[in-house]
């Protein structure tokens, strides 16, 4: 059977949250659930050093973001799981495909431009943050990439470099697609922004009882009195509570909500308690994972090797392609 590369990945760049979950990790999951998909997810630590000057930070964070996929569900027996520093192929490839990148291509990325308004000082890393990615995508040769909808822009540059190369130098790559689910593609954080590490506006996976209960406790909502009918539609309260609820759930709140008479911190109350209950078992495995440093370290090097064999043969036809004979 051929099966069908599926790649993804996050960076290690802080606890990770909702949006997180149900953008990129859900969906990462469930794929690796087909036998016809063969998963391939890593942790983006290279990418994160584009904003983690502190060597202690970025070594336990990339820990954690091991122990928090795999307490979530996934299953290194069906998909590949590493740490892009462990495959150094990658930045070779990032140099060729530098040589093939206009400057505007990166010049129009939000995301680069929206850190830049914040006022992060940029590097180059920072900027060519892009064109890592798209080698991280074409190295293992993967056609599907499940992510949030804030990476579609980055899949376009790497859609658009893949081309730039098979055109130059014949079909080489193969042009990934990413697979965005709508439903999940932004999900607002406390402050009805988009949720991200960068906002400080996360409901964390892992998150602290207290804290968490707190946190969803003080959302702002509108102002509507508690008797009046109230739309579910426009309530990020109900955004949130919908990803964990049932259809019945969903239903019964929506009506809730249109009836009037619901208050909103009853509906807080509801999604925090399916949150929690969302991640028990999760939570109890993570738990199990953190006396077990060494079996997550043997996960990941298993993993390296099986992505390094394939990078290293995308490599070499890749150099083999531009003029670059290595023996
Ligand atoms: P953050 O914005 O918190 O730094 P990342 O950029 O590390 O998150 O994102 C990791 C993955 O999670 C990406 O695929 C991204 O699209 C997805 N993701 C992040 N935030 C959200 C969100 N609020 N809604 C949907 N997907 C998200
Ligand atoms: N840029 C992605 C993010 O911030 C992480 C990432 C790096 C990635 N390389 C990737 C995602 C390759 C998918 C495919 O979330």
């Amino acid at each position: 059977m051929n099966r069908q590369r599926v790649l993804s990945g996050i960076q290690p760049s802080g606890n990770l949250h909702l949006g997180n979950y149900f953008g990129m990790m859900r969906p990462a999951l469930d794929l690796h659930e087909d036998p016809g998909n063969d998963c391939f997810y890593f942790i983006a630590d290279y990418h994160a050093l584009t904003q983690t000057p502190d060597p202690e930070l970025l070594r336990r964070r990339a820990h954690d973001v091991a122990l928090d996929f795999l307490a979530c569900g996934l299953d290194p027996e069906r998909a590949v799981f590493f740490r892009q520093s462990e495959i150094p192929e990658i930045t070779q490839l990032t140099w060729v495909l530098s040589c093939l990148a206009p400057l505007g291509l990166l010049e129009r990325c939000h995301s680069y431009k929206d850190k830049i308004a914040k006022g992060l000082t940029a590097n180059v890393g920072l900027f060519s943050y892009p064109i890592l990615m798209a080698a991280d995508i074409l190295i293992y040769d993967s056609r599907l990439v499940p992510v949030g909808r804030d990476q579609k822009q980055h899949l376009e540059v790497t859609r658009d470099l893949t081309q730039r190369f098979n055109h130059r130098y014949g079909e080489t790559l193969i042009v990934p697609e990413a697979m965005i689910r709508d439903e999940v593609a932004v999900v607002p954080g406390i402050d009805g922004q988009k949720m991200s590490k960068s906002y400080e506006n996360t409901i964390e996976i892992f998150g602290d009882e207290k804290r968490t209960r707190k946190k969803i406790m003080r959302m702002k909502t509108d102002s509507t009195p508690v008797e009046e009918p109230k739309n579910p539609e426009s309530c990020n309260l109900f955004t949130l509570y919908k990803l964990f609820a049932t259809t019945d759930e969903r239903e019964e709140m929506a009506a809730a909500y249109r009836r009037g008479g619901l208050g909103y911190g009853q509906v807080k109350q509801a999604l925090f308690e399916q949150y929690w209950e969302a991640f028990a078992a999760a939570r109890e495995r993570r738990r199990e994972l953190e006396r077990e440093p060494e079996r997550v370290r043997e996960i990941l090097a298993a993993g390296a090797r099986k992505a390094r064999a394939v990078a290293r043969n995308t490599l070499g036809r890749v150099l083999a392609a531009v003029g670059i004979d290595l023996d």
